[in-house]
Protein backbone atom coordinates (compact mmCIF):
# COMPACT_ATOMS: atom_id res chain seq x y z
CA UNK A 1 0.00 0.00 0.00
CA UNK A 2 1.31 3.37 -1.19
CA UNK A 3 2.06 5.73 1.71
CA UNK A 4 0.81 9.34 1.18
CA UNK A 5 3.32 10.90 3.36
CA UNK A 6 6.03 10.01 1.88
CA UNK A 7 5.04 9.41 -1.74
CA UNK A 8 6.39 12.52 -3.30
CA UNK A 9 10.18 13.45 -3.42
CA UNK A 10 10.62 16.41 -1.09
CA UNK A 11 12.65 19.76 -1.81
CA UNK A 12 12.34 19.88 -5.20
CA UNK A 13 11.81 22.96 -7.16
CA UNK A 14 8.10 23.60 -8.38
CA UNK A 15 8.25 25.94 -11.44
CA UNK A 16 4.67 28.65 -11.33
CA UNK A 17 3.88 28.56 -8.15
CA UNK A 18 1.94 31.34 -6.12
CA UNK A 19 3.54 34.07 -3.34
CA UNK A 20 1.39 32.30 -0.77
CA UNK A 21 0.77 34.78 2.21
CA UNK A 22 3.11 32.84 4.55
CA UNK A 23 5.02 31.23 2.50
CA UNK A 24 3.78 27.81 1.27
CA UNK A 25 4.48 25.92 4.69
CA UNK A 26 2.94 28.51 6.21
CA UNK A 27 -0.60 28.51 8.56
CA UNK A 28 -2.96 29.70 5.59
CA UNK A 29 -1.56 26.99 3.29
CA UNK A 30 -1.44 24.46 6.08
CA UNK A 31 -5.07 25.35 6.72
CA UNK A 32 -6.68 24.91 3.53
CA UNK A 33 -4.86 22.41 2.64
CA UNK A 34 -5.98 19.99 5.84
CA UNK A 35 -9.78 21.04 5.23
CA UNK A 36 -8.99 19.23 1.52
CA UNK A 37 -7.71 16.48 2.53
CA UNK A 38 -10.60 16.04 4.88
CA UNK A 39 -13.08 16.32 1.31
CA UNK A 40 -14.29 13.44 -0.41
CA UNK A 41 -12.96 12.88 -3.77
CA UNK A 42 -14.05 14.54 -7.32
CA UNK A 43 -14.38 11.53 -8.96
CA UNK A 44 -13.58 7.89 -8.64
CA UNK A 45 -10.41 6.18 -9.28
CA UNK A 46 -12.60 3.37 -11.30
CA UNK A 47 -13.61 5.66 -13.39
CA UNK A 48 -9.63 7.25 -14.26
CA UNK A 49 -8.87 3.80 -15.15
CA UNK A 50 -12.11 3.53 -17.78
CA UNK A 51 -10.39 6.65 -19.19
CA UNK A 52 -7.02 5.24 -19.24
CA UNK A 53 -8.60 2.22 -21.20
CA UNK A 54 -10.37 4.19 -23.48
CA UNK A 55 -6.80 6.33 -24.43
CA UNK A 56 -5.60 3.18 -24.63
CA UNK A 57 -8.42 2.83 -27.29
CA UNK A 58 -7.27 5.55 -28.66
CA UNK A 59 -3.26 4.80 -28.99
CA UNK A 60 -4.22 2.08 -30.86
CA UNK A 61 -5.84 4.19 -33.60
CA UNK A 62 -9.62 2.97 -32.52
CA UNK A 63 -10.64 6.07 -30.93
CA UNK A 64 -10.93 9.68 -30.98
CA UNK A 65 -9.87 12.31 -28.28
CA UNK A 66 -11.96 15.44 -27.61
CA UNK A 67 -11.02 17.85 -25.50
CA UNK A 68 -12.34 21.58 -24.69
CA UNK A 69 -13.23 24.27 -22.44
CA UNK A 70 -12.08 27.35 -20.79
CA UNK A 71 -8.18 28.75 -20.65
CA UNK A 72 -9.47 29.36 -16.99
CA UNK A 73 -12.69 28.77 -15.36
CA UNK A 74 -13.58 31.11 -13.25
CA UNK A 75 -16.50 30.91 -9.89
CA UNK A 76 -18.27 33.49 -11.44
CA UNK A 77 -18.75 31.71 -14.57
CA UNK A 78 -19.81 28.74 -12.85
CA UNK A 79 -23.57 28.91 -14.05
CA UNK A 80 -25.82 26.66 -15.26
CA UNK A 81 -26.33 28.66 -18.89
CA UNK A 82 -22.48 28.40 -18.90
CA UNK A 83 -21.54 24.96 -18.16
CA UNK A 84 -24.97 23.64 -20.36
CA UNK A 85 -23.54 25.52 -23.18
CA UNK A 86 -20.32 24.33 -22.93
CA UNK A 87 -20.71 20.63 -22.52
CA UNK A 88 -23.78 21.63 -25.45
CA UNK A 89 -20.89 22.46 -27.44
CA UNK A 90 -18.15 19.80 -27.30
CA UNK A 91 -21.26 16.77 -27.64
CA UNK A 92 -21.82 18.42 -31.09
CA UNK A 93 -18.15 18.81 -31.71
CA UNK A 94 -18.22 15.36 -30.89
CA UNK A 95 -21.13 13.99 -32.52
CA UNK A 96 -19.63 15.35 -36.05
CA UNK A 97 -16.34 14.25 -35.38
CA UNK A 98 -17.38 10.71 -34.71
CA UNK A 99 -19.29 10.60 -37.54
CA UNK A 100 -16.33 10.88 -40.13
CA UNK A 101 -14.50 8.99 -38.72
CA UNK A 102 -16.26 6.06 -37.46
CA UNK A 103 -14.31 5.93 -34.41
CA UNK A 104 -15.83 6.39 -31.00
CA UNK A 105 -15.45 9.93 -29.87
CA UNK A 106 -13.73 10.44 -25.79
CA UNK A 107 -15.30 13.59 -24.42
CA UNK A 108 -13.19 15.31 -22.21
CA UNK A 109 -13.85 18.71 -20.37
CA UNK A 110 -11.07 21.43 -19.63
CA UNK A 111 -13.72 21.96 -16.89
CA UNK A 112 -14.55 21.19 -13.09
CA UNK A 113 -11.03 22.38 -12.11
CA UNK A 114 -9.32 24.87 -14.61
CA UNK A 115 -9.14 27.20 -12.11
CA UNK A 116 -4.98 27.66 -12.36
CA UNK A 117 -2.63 29.27 -14.60
CA UNK A 118 1.19 29.79 -15.25
CA UNK A 119 2.18 33.01 -16.08
CA UNK A 120 5.16 34.52 -18.29
CA UNK A 121 5.56 37.41 -15.97
CA UNK A 122 4.92 37.30 -12.01
CA UNK A 123 3.73 40.76 -11.83
CA UNK A 124 1.74 43.20 -14.17
CA UNK A 125 1.94 46.46 -14.60
CA UNK A 126 -1.05 49.09 -15.80
CA UNK A 127 -0.71 52.95 -15.57
CA UNK A 128 2.48 52.82 -13.71
CA UNK A 129 0.67 50.35 -10.87
CA UNK A 130 3.03 46.82 -10.36
CA UNK A 131 0.68 44.24 -8.85
CA UNK A 132 0.89 40.37 -8.81
CA UNK A 133 -0.21 38.69 -11.95
CA UNK A 134 -3.44 37.30 -11.89
CA UNK A 135 -2.59 33.47 -11.73
CA UNK A 136 -6.70 31.90 -12.10
CA UNK A 137 -9.43 31.80 -9.57
CA UNK A 138 -7.65 29.21 -7.63
CA UNK A 139 -5.00 32.09 -6.47
CA UNK A 140 -6.33 35.76 -6.69
CA UNK A 141 -9.03 37.88 -8.32
CA UNK A 142 -8.63 39.11 -12.06
CA UNK A 143 -9.73 42.62 -10.72
CA UNK A 144 -6.18 44.81 -10.66
CA UNK A 145 -6.69 46.19 -7.33
CA UNK A 146 -3.86 45.15 -4.50
CA UNK A 147 -6.39 43.47 -2.38
CA UNK A 148 -7.95 41.56 -5.01
CA UNK A 149 -4.50 40.27 -6.43
CA UNK A 150 -3.47 39.05 -3.12
CA UNK A 151 -2.86 35.25 -3.33
CA UNK A 152 -4.87 33.17 -0.91
CA UNK A 153 -4.88 29.80 0.00
CA UNK A 154 -8.33 29.62 1.20
CA UNK A 155 -9.33 29.83 -2.64
CA UNK A 156 -8.20 26.36 -2.92
CA UNK A 157 -11.15 25.37 -0.80
CA UNK A 158 -13.67 27.37 -3.25
CA UNK A 159 -12.06 25.25 -6.30
CA UNK A 160 -13.22 22.15 -4.79
CA UNK A 161 -16.56 23.52 -4.15
CA UNK A 162 -16.93 25.18 -7.46
CA UNK A 163 -15.71 21.97 -9.04
CA UNK A 164 -17.76 19.57 -6.90
CA UNK A 165 -20.98 21.64 -8.55
CA UNK A 166 -19.76 21.89 -11.74
CA UNK A 167 -19.08 18.22 -12.37
CA UNK A 168 -22.85 17.46 -10.44
CA UNK A 169 -24.47 19.36 -13.08
CA UNK A 170 -22.13 17.59 -16.08
CA UNK A 171 -23.02 14.49 -14.51
CA UNK A 172 -27.00 14.93 -14.81
CA UNK A 173 -26.49 16.80 -18.03
CA UNK A 174 -24.87 13.74 -19.68
CA UNK A 175 -26.87 10.96 -17.71
CA UNK A 176 -30.13 12.32 -17.36
CA UNK A 177 -31.15 12.97 -21.37
CA UNK A 178 -29.95 16.17 -22.31
CA UNK A 179 -27.06 14.72 -24.18
CA UNK A 180 -29.32 12.10 -26.38
CA UNK A 181 -27.68 11.81 -29.71
CA UNK A 182 -30.82 12.58 -31.66
CA UNK A 183 -31.01 16.08 -29.48
CA UNK A 184 -27.69 16.76 -30.25
CA UNK A 185 -28.22 16.09 -34.21
CA UNK A 186 -31.31 18.79 -33.77
CA UNK A 187 -28.62 21.34 -32.42
CA UNK A 188 -26.27 20.78 -35.63
CA UNK A 189 -28.98 20.68 -38.04
CA UNK A 190 -29.51 24.10 -36.98
CA UNK A 191 -25.88 25.32 -37.14
CA UNK A 192 -25.51 23.42 -40.53
CA UNK A 193 -28.51 24.94 -42.08
CA UNK A 194 -27.73 28.91 -40.91
CA UNK A 195 -27.33 30.45 -44.22
CA UNK A 196 -24.38 32.31 -43.41
CA UNK A 197 -22.21 28.88 -43.63
CA UNK A 198 -23.50 28.05 -47.35
CA UNK A 199 -24.10 24.44 -47.43
CA UNK A 200 -20.54 23.48 -46.96
CA UNK A 201 -21.68 21.58 -43.08
CA UNK A 202 -25.78 20.65 -44.68
CA UNK A 203 -24.43 17.50 -46.39
CA UNK A 204 -22.49 16.11 -43.83
CA UNK A 205 -25.55 16.70 -40.74
CA UNK A 206 -27.95 15.34 -43.32
CA UNK A 207 -26.54 12.41 -43.64
CA UNK A 208 -25.99 12.06 -39.87
CA UNK A 209 -29.81 12.10 -39.43
CA UNK A 210 -30.60 9.76 -42.30
CA UNK A 211 -27.54 7.45 -40.70
CA UNK A 212 -29.74 7.63 -37.18
CA UNK A 213 -32.87 6.76 -38.74
CA UNK A 214 -31.02 3.95 -40.34
CA UNK A 215 -30.18 2.89 -36.55
CA UNK A 216 -33.48 3.33 -35.15
CA UNK A 217 -35.19 1.66 -38.06
CA UNK A 218 -32.91 -1.17 -37.50
CA UNK A 219 -33.77 -1.76 -34.13
CA UNK A 220 -30.70 -0.09 -32.43
CA UNK A 221 -32.44 1.26 -28.54
CA UNK A 222 -33.24 4.47 -28.40
CA UNK A 223 -32.13 4.13 -24.97
CA UNK A 224 -28.52 3.90 -25.82
CA UNK A 225 -28.56 7.22 -27.84
CA UNK A 226 -29.24 8.70 -24.12
CA UNK A 227 -26.19 8.77 -21.67
CA UNK A 228 -22.85 9.26 -22.64
CA UNK A 229 -19.55 9.17 -20.57
CA UNK A 230 -18.03 12.73 -20.14
CA UNK A 231 -14.59 13.16 -18.29
CA UNK A 232 -12.79 15.98 -16.16
CA UNK A 233 -9.46 17.30 -17.03
CA UNK A 234 -7.04 20.35 -15.78
CA UNK A 235 -3.74 21.55 -15.56
CA UNK A 236 -1.87 20.01 -12.70
CA UNK A 237 -0.31 23.30 -11.81
CA UNK A 238 -1.29 24.03 -8.12
CA UNK A 239 0.67 21.70 -6.25
CA UNK A 240 -0.81 21.86 -2.72
CA UNK A 241 -4.48 21.45 -4.10
CA UNK A 242 -3.64 18.89 -6.22
CA UNK A 243 -1.19 16.56 -3.41
CA UNK A 244 -4.22 17.28 -0.68
CA UNK A 245 -6.81 15.82 -3.22
CA UNK A 246 -4.16 12.69 -4.05
CA UNK A 247 -5.98 9.41 -2.18
CA UNK A 248 -5.48 5.67 -2.53
CA UNK A 249 -7.91 4.13 -3.73
CA UNK A 250 -9.00 1.22 -2.00
CA UNK A 251 -8.87 -1.42 -4.53
CA UNK A 252 -6.11 -1.26 -5.35
CA UNK A 253 -3.63 0.58 -2.96
CA UNK A 254 -2.61 3.03 -5.81
CA UNK A 255 -2.72 6.58 -5.32
CA UNK A 256 -5.13 8.59 -7.50
CA UNK A 257 -5.53 12.63 -7.95
CA UNK A 258 -9.40 12.51 -7.22
CA UNK A 259 -8.91 16.04 -8.24
CA UNK A 260 -10.28 15.10 -11.67
CA UNK A 261 -10.10 12.14 -14.13
CA UNK A 262 -7.46 13.74 -16.52
CA UNK A 263 -4.64 16.38 -15.64
CA UNK A 264 -1.83 17.17 -17.75
CA UNK A 265 1.61 18.88 -17.05
CA UNK A 266 2.24 22.27 -19.21
CA UNK A 267 4.74 23.31 -20.91
CA UNK A 268 6.27 25.78 -18.20
CA UNK A 269 6.14 23.01 -15.83
CA UNK A 270 7.62 20.47 -17.60
CA UNK A 271 11.49 20.00 -15.92
CA UNK A 272 12.28 16.78 -15.91
CA UNK A 273 14.11 17.27 -12.24
CA UNK A 274 11.03 19.78 -10.89
CA UNK A 275 8.34 18.96 -8.43
CA UNK A 276 5.40 19.08 -11.39
CA UNK A 277 7.12 15.53 -13.16
CA UNK A 278 7.68 14.05 -9.91
CA UNK A 279 4.12 14.57 -9.01
CA UNK A 280 2.35 13.33 -12.25
CA UNK A 281 5.21 9.82 -11.81
CA UNK A 282 3.49 9.01 -8.28
CA UNK A 283 -0.25 9.13 -9.43
CA UNK A 284 -1.97 6.58 -11.60
CA UNK A 285 -4.62 8.55 -13.65
CA UNK A 286 -4.41 9.28 -17.32
CA UNK A 287 -1.91 12.44 -17.15
CA UNK A 288 -1.10 14.79 -20.46
CA UNK A 289 2.25 16.75 -20.89
CA UNK A 290 2.01 19.69 -23.50
CA UNK A 291 5.06 19.68 -25.91
CA UNK A 292 5.87 23.28 -27.41
CA UNK A 293 8.11 23.98 -30.49
CA UNK A 294 11.00 24.29 -28.40
CA UNK A 295 10.41 19.88 -27.64
CA UNK A 296 13.51 17.89 -28.14
CA UNK A 297 13.34 14.23 -29.16
CA UNK A 298 15.38 13.60 -25.85
CA UNK A 299 12.90 15.60 -23.91
CA UNK A 300 9.98 13.44 -25.20
CA UNK A 301 11.58 10.20 -24.65
CA UNK A 302 12.92 10.98 -20.98
CA UNK A 303 9.18 12.23 -20.09
CA UNK A 304 8.17 8.68 -21.46
CA UNK A 305 11.29 6.87 -19.48
CA UNK A 306 9.98 9.36 -15.71
CA UNK A 307 6.05 8.82 -16.34
CA UNK A 308 5.72 5.44 -17.88
CA UNK A 309 8.54 3.45 -17.11
CA UNK A 310 6.46 0.09 -17.92
CA UNK A 311 4.97 1.29 -21.00
CA UNK A 312 1.17 0.69 -19.91
CA UNK A 313 -1.44 1.68 -22.65
CA UNK A 314 -3.56 4.71 -22.11
CA UNK A 315 -1.22 5.97 -19.20
CA UNK A 316 0.63 9.18 -21.38
CA UNK A 317 -0.91 11.78 -23.50
CA UNK A 318 1.76 14.18 -25.75
CA UNK A 319 -0.23 17.70 -26.28
CA UNK A 320 1.57 18.79 -28.89
CA UNK A 321 0.96 23.03 -29.33
CA UNK A 322 3.72 24.19 -31.55
CA UNK A 323 1.68 26.65 -33.67
CA UNK A 324 1.03 26.54 -37.55
CA UNK A 325 3.94 27.75 -38.75
CA UNK A 326 6.04 25.09 -37.11
CA UNK A 327 3.77 22.44 -36.88
CA UNK A 328 5.11 20.67 -40.20
CA UNK A 329 8.45 20.70 -39.15
CA UNK A 330 9.72 20.20 -35.72
CA UNK A 331 6.44 17.73 -34.95
CA UNK A 332 7.66 14.79 -37.32
CA UNK A 333 11.09 14.34 -35.59
CA UNK A 334 9.00 13.91 -32.09
CA UNK A 335 6.69 11.32 -33.45
CA UNK A 336 8.74 9.45 -35.44
CA UNK A 337 11.37 8.72 -32.45
CA UNK A 338 8.74 8.21 -30.02
CA UNK A 339 7.12 5.95 -32.17
CA UNK A 340 10.37 3.92 -33.38
CA UNK A 341 10.87 3.58 -29.85
CA UNK A 342 7.91 1.37 -29.16
CA UNK A 343 6.14 3.77 -26.26
CA UNK A 344 2.79 3.75 -26.24
CA UNK A 345 1.53 7.58 -26.53
CA UNK A 346 -2.01 9.06 -27.73
CA UNK A 347 -0.63 12.00 -30.11
CA UNK A 348 -3.22 15.04 -29.37
CA UNK A 349 -3.08 18.34 -30.94
CA UNK A 350 -3.57 21.89 -28.92
CA UNK A 351 -3.76 24.19 -31.93
CA UNK A 352 -4.20 27.16 -29.39
CA UNK A 353 -1.23 28.08 -27.62
CA UNK A 354 0.80 28.20 -30.63
CA UNK A 355 -1.15 30.43 -32.39
CA UNK A 356 -1.87 33.25 -29.46
CA UNK A 357 -1.05 37.34 -31.29
CA UNK A 358 -1.82 40.54 -29.59
CA UNK A 359 -4.03 42.55 -31.77
CA UNK A 360 -3.37 46.44 -32.35
CA UNK A 361 -6.20 46.98 -29.91
CA UNK A 362 -4.08 45.19 -27.19
CA UNK A 363 -6.16 42.18 -26.88
CA UNK A 364 -4.92 38.61 -27.03
CA UNK A 365 -6.19 36.90 -29.88
CA UNK A 366 -6.20 34.11 -32.54
CA UNK A 367 -6.48 33.33 -36.27
CA UNK A 368 -9.27 30.66 -36.81
CA UNK A 369 -7.52 29.82 -39.91
CA UNK A 370 -4.17 29.11 -37.59
CA UNK A 371 -5.80 27.04 -35.38
CA UNK A 372 -7.32 25.19 -38.18
CA UNK A 373 -3.95 25.05 -40.46
CA UNK A 374 -2.40 24.06 -37.23
CA UNK A 375 -4.72 20.83 -37.24
CA UNK A 376 -4.14 20.76 -40.56
CA UNK A 377 -0.69 20.52 -40.51
CA UNK A 378 -1.06 17.87 -37.44
CA UNK A 379 -2.51 15.25 -39.69
CA UNK A 380 -0.59 15.67 -42.31
CA UNK A 381 2.10 14.83 -39.97
CA UNK A 382 0.82 11.89 -39.14
CA UNK A 383 -0.45 10.88 -42.44
CA UNK A 384 3.02 10.56 -43.71
CA UNK A 385 4.51 8.65 -40.58
CA UNK A 386 1.73 6.03 -40.65
CA UNK A 387 0.58 7.31 -37.17
CA UNK A 388 -2.81 8.08 -35.75
CA UNK A 389 -3.85 11.17 -35.22
CA UNK A 390 -5.30 11.21 -31.88
CA UNK A 391 -7.20 13.88 -31.01
CA UNK A 392 -7.97 17.94 -30.37
CA UNK A 393 -7.71 19.95 -27.26
CA UNK A 394 -9.41 22.85 -27.45
CA UNK A 395 -10.17 26.09 -25.83
CA UNK A 396 -13.60 27.16 -26.25
CA UNK A 397 -16.34 28.32 -24.52
CA UNK A 398 -20.60 27.96 -25.70
CA UNK A 399 -21.53 31.32 -25.61
CA UNK A 400 -21.18 34.00 -28.20
CA UNK A 401 -17.74 35.86 -27.69
CA UNK A 402 -15.60 37.63 -29.31
CA UNK A 403 -12.13 36.40 -28.30
CA UNK A 404 -10.60 34.71 -31.96
CA UNK A 405 -10.73 36.27 -35.21
CA UNK A 406 -11.83 34.95 -38.71
CA UNK A 407 -14.37 31.60 -38.73
CA UNK A 408 -17.76 31.78 -40.78
CA UNK A 409 -18.80 35.05 -38.38
CA UNK A 410 -16.06 36.92 -39.83
CA UNK A 411 -14.91 38.23 -36.76
CA UNK A 412 -12.30 41.07 -37.24
CA UNK A 413 -9.73 42.90 -35.44
CA UNK A 414 -11.71 45.06 -34.49
CA UNK A 415 -14.60 43.43 -33.43
CA UNK A 416 -12.75 41.62 -30.47
CA UNK A 417 -14.11 44.50 -28.35
CA UNK A 418 -17.88 43.68 -28.39
CA UNK A 419 -17.70 40.35 -26.18
CA UNK A 420 -13.89 40.17 -24.93
CA UNK A 421 -14.88 37.75 -21.67
CA UNK A 422 -12.17 35.94 -20.85
CA UNK A 423 -10.49 35.68 -17.78
CA UNK A 424 -7.35 34.57 -19.92
CA UNK A 425 -6.43 33.06 -23.33
CA UNK A 426 -8.64 33.67 -26.50
CA UNK A 427 -11.57 30.67 -26.81
CA UNK A 428 -13.42 29.51 -30.04
CA UNK A 429 -17.09 30.59 -29.71
CA UNK A 430 -19.84 28.42 -30.40
CA UNK A 431 -20.21 28.27 -33.46
CA UNK A 432 -16.51 28.81 -34.65
CA UNK A 433 -15.67 25.29 -31.95
CA UNK A 434 -18.22 24.25 -34.18
CA UNK A 435 -17.18 25.32 -37.59
CA UNK A 436 -13.33 23.53 -36.69
CA UNK A 437 -15.23 20.02 -35.33
CA UNK A 438 -17.24 19.57 -38.91
CA UNK A 439 -13.91 20.97 -40.79
CA UNK A 440 -11.60 18.16 -38.73
CA UNK A 441 -14.20 15.82 -39.85
CA UNK A 442 -13.70 15.68 -43.56
CA UNK A 443 -9.87 15.64 -42.39
CA UNK A 444 -11.02 12.73 -40.25
CA UNK A 445 -12.78 11.15 -43.38
CA UNK A 446 -10.16 12.01 -45.46
CA UNK A 447 -7.40 10.72 -43.28
C1 LIG B 1 -3.07 26.07 -21.25
O1 LIG B 1 -3.38 24.95 -21.67
O2 LIG B 1 -3.91 26.92 -20.91
C2 LIG B 1 -1.63 26.44 -21.21
C3 LIG B 1 -1.17 27.36 -20.38
O3 LIG B 1 -0.91 25.75 -22.11
P1 LIG B 1 0.67 25.55 -22.26
O4 LIG B 1 1.16 24.91 -21.01
O5 LIG B 1 0.75 24.64 -23.45
O6 LIG B 1 1.26 26.89 -22.54
CO1 LIG C 1 -4.72 28.84 -22.42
Amino acid sequence: MTNLDTLFTPGLVAAQQPQWPGGPDGAAVAQAVSELKKLPPLVFAGECDNLKEKVAEAQAGRAFWLQGGDCAETFASATADSIRNRIKTILQMAAVLQYASSLPVIKVGRMAGQFAKPRSNDLETRDGVTLPAYRGDAVNDIEFTEESRQPNPQRLVQVYNTSAATLNLVRAFTQGGFADLRQVHEWNKGFANDPRYGQRYEQMANEIGRALNFMTSAGVDPESFKKVDFYSSHEALILEYEKALTRIDSRTGNAYDVSGHMVWIGERTRQLDGAHLDFASKIHNPIGVKLGPKSTVEDALSMIRVLNPANEPGRLTFITRMGAGLVREKLPALVDAVNKSGAHVLWVCDPMHGNTYEAPSGYKTRRFDDVLDEVRGFFEVHKALGTHPGGIHIELTGDDVTECVGGGEQISEADLANRYETACDPRLNHTQSLELAFLVAEMLRDR
